[in-house]
């Protein structure tokens, strides 16, 4: 996927015509977490716009994000070269532990679930996916993180666990953007906010919360992925594009 040079973070009009250009010239995708609300919906939308889309997921191919093994021998079997390496796995609520609303709530066993789901399977997939990317020419490694995982955005508490994986989540992609930037200069390592999405990720939470259908929520992404620059790198975007803090 390439990206004409004036291509910068600027306007509407000039970023949806570099968004087209971008898409344009992408060829291969990797969609981990591709049975997700927004995995799926992301899959389907490169799809319409010809590109090839490999999907991996643990209901269809027993992909579990959090086991070493497992990561490392389905991104094993495939080839590379990949334009965009999208990680859309996660949960909120795991084995029936619902987001914490007070610290009385959270448990050493709650918070270990979630660190491994939402923040070690991620870093897994980036650890297995280098190779994946190419050497030379832009690509694109975005992991959906979440806006409650920015401390600077944390005005209401609660949710703990969640928080603080995604927090987590965000030091490894900015960590790993640096290390990645020295062997593929062109490469663009993010993470990313998608919006609340209607998913079952979000069924009991939603309530009257503003939400977006998952094929609207994959048009924001591939928008804001189709622009990114290498100067993007490291950063935390969401759907919109906007910087979020840290
Ligand atoms: N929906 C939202 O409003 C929202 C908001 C902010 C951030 N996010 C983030 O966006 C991401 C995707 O959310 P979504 O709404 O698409 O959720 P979803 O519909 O519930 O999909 C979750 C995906 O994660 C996969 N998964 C769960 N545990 C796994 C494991 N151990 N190994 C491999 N895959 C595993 C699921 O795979 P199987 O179904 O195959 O088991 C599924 O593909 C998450 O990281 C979430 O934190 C979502």
């Amino acid at each position: 996927m390439k990206t004409p040079k004036f291509c910068g973070r600027g306007g509407t009009g000039l970023k949806r015509l570099c968004t087209r250009l971008a898409d344009a010239v992408m060829d291969k995708a990797l969609i981990i977490g591709a049975s997700g609300g927004i995995g799926r919906a992301v899959s389907e939308a490169l799809s319409a716009r010809g590109v090839a889309v490999t999907g991996l997921s643990r209901s269809d191919d027993g992909l579990d994000v959090r086991d070493e093994a497992s990561v490392g021998s389905a991104l094993g079997r495939l080839a590379g070269p990949y334009d965009l390496i999208l990680v859309a796995t996660g949960a909120l609520e795991i084995d029936g532990a619902r987001p914490e609303k007070a610290l009385r709530q959270v448990t050493p066993a709650a918070m270990m679930d979630q660190f491994a789901l939402n923040c070690i399977g991620p870093s897994l997939v980036l650890k297995h996916a280098v190779g994946l990317l190419p050497r030379d020419g832009r690509c694109v490694f975005a992991a959906l993180s979440a806006r409650v995982g920015s401390i600077g955005d944390n005005g209401f508490g609660g949710w703990y666990s969640y928080r603080t994986a995604k927090a987590a989540l965000n030091q490894m992609i900015h960590t790993g953007s640096i290390e990645l930037g020295r062997s593929h200069r062109e490469a663009i390592c993010v993470a990313l906010h998608p919006g609340t999405v209607q998913t079952p990720f979000t069924e009991k939470y939603l309530g009257r919360h503003p939400s977006v259908p998952p094929e609207e929520a994959a048009q924001n992404l591939l928008s804001v992925i189709g622009d990114l620059t290498v100067e993007d790198s490291g950063q935390f975007f969401d759907w919109q594009g906007a910087r979020v803090p840290w």
